[in-house]
Formats: structure tokens, sequence, C-alpha cells
């Protein structure tokens, strides 16, 4: 089997890191969560007051890129990564909330994207790895071998999104979710740098109507056409 470089891209909420993540676990490949990068840089502007009501320093965050380093590492026990920022494991605290507020104003910086962008394709490097994120198979592994693009109707992810947040104890409210789906659809898709888009050569996997088996097994059988190749 040739070892081969796997981007998987997305609207949010789609299971893109579910998918992503069983996928490497089953053809032992490393996987890699784009997204958390950007969570990260986030959360270090929080952290050194560079975010204040909303607004970002964009010179001080500039001059800060070189002193931001990200890594990742796996939980012993569960296997999961953790995503380590300064050597320190923030995996929950760029989950919460308030980076999820502020990470798109951040992901949305040019010169943010171009140093995560480097390092994300140091990772890529050795190959053997599955990616996901908003931007991999356009911009960050143009030349990736197989590219997959996730999307199922917002309705489906918003109801997802409502599951969730019942099974965790919350009494959300759907119609709010599905206009807050739908807006951040409409961000990712019409930001000037690196939007959201197909890549010409992905394949194209709406997974509204699929099981979570039945997506593993479909994403196998697209690996193993091209790594058996
Ligand atoms: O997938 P996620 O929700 O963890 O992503 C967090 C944010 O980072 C979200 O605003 C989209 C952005 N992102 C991006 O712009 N490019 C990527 N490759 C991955 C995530």
């Amino acid at each position: 089997m040739k070892k081969i470089v796997i981007a998987i891209d997305g609207f949010s909420s789609c299971g893109k890191s579910t998918m992503a993540k069983a996928l490497a676990r089953n053809i032992g490949y490393l996987y890699f969560d784009s997204g958390a990068m950007y969570r990260a840089v986030a959360l270090y502007c929080m952290q050194n007051g560079i975010i204040a009501n909303g607004e970002i320093d964009t010179e001080r965050l500039r001059a800060a890129m070189d002193n931001i380093k990200i890594t990742f590492g796996t939980d012993e026990e569960t296997k999961a990564q953790i995503t380590f920022l300064n050597d320190t494991n923030v995996e929950s605290e760029i989950r919460s909330l308030e980076v999820s507020q502020q990470v798109s104003r951040v992901a949305a910086l040019d010169f943010v994207r171009t140093a995560l962008i480097d390092q994300q394709r140091e990772m890529g490097k050795a190959k053997g790895i599955v990616m996901d994120g908003r931007d991999i198979g356009t911009t960050v592994f143009p030349d990736a071998e197989l590219k997959i693009f996730v999307t199922a109707s917002a309705e489906v992810r918003a109801r997802r999104r409502y599951d969730e947040l019942v099974a965790r104890g919350s009494n959300p409210d759907y119609s709010e979710i599905l206009a807050n789906v739908v807006e951040r659809d409409h961000l990712d898709q019409t930001r000037e740098v690196s939007p959201l888009r197909k890549a010409d050569d992905a394949l194209l996997l709406d997974n509204s109507e699929m099981t979570i088996d039945g997506q593993l097994q479909w994403l196998c059988e697209q690996y193993k056409k091209i790594a058996e190749q």
C-alpha cells in the first residue's frame, strides 16, 4: 500500500472530525485537526490580552506569531488527540464557547493562515496522514491523493447540534441553531482568505442519510482504491 495524504474538508457540524479520526485509526494513519490550531491561536490571544472586547490587536498578534508553538500528542488512555500550546495541554480550553466565539476572526487573518499552513504542510511531509479543516484540499495539500468534501443539509446539521446540546442537559431552540448554521456556512464560504469550497478533484460526501459506520466503510473503500494503485 502506498502512503498518501487524505484531506477532509467541509461545512461546520457535519461530523468531519469524527469520520477523519475513525478513518485514521482504521488505516493506521496520523490524524491532525487543523481547526484545533486556529483555536489554539485564538486562545493565546485571549490569554495575552491580544483580543479584548472582540477586537484583535493584529500588529501584536503578528509580532507574537513566532512565540506560538502548537504541537499534538495522544492521550494514552483514550488515544484521543491532545493539542498543546507552548507545551501546555489546552485540549479542553480550545473547545470552550469563548474560544468558538473568537476563532473565526483569528482564522480570517492572512498572516495567521500562512504560519499555520506552513506547519500543516510540515506535518504532511512524510505522508500517512488524515487532516480535516476547511482548506486542506484546496490550499494546504492541493496535491493530496485523496480529497473528500463533506456536507449534509443545514437542517440535518442543526438537528445533530440540537441533539448534542439536549444530551448535555441544555434546552436549546432549534430555529436559533438552524439560523446559526446557515450564517456560519455563509461566512465560511464568502470570507476573503481561503474560503470554504470543494476542490475540483474532491469527492463529495453528503452524509445526511448515512450512519457513522456507513461513512467509515465508504471512506475505507475510497482509501483502498487509491492506496492500492
Ligand atoms: O473545525 P473547527 O470548528 O474546530 O474550526 C475552528 C475555526 O477555524 C472555524 O472558524 C473554521 C476555522 N478553520 C479554518 O479556517 N481553516 C481550517 N483549515 C480549519 C478551521
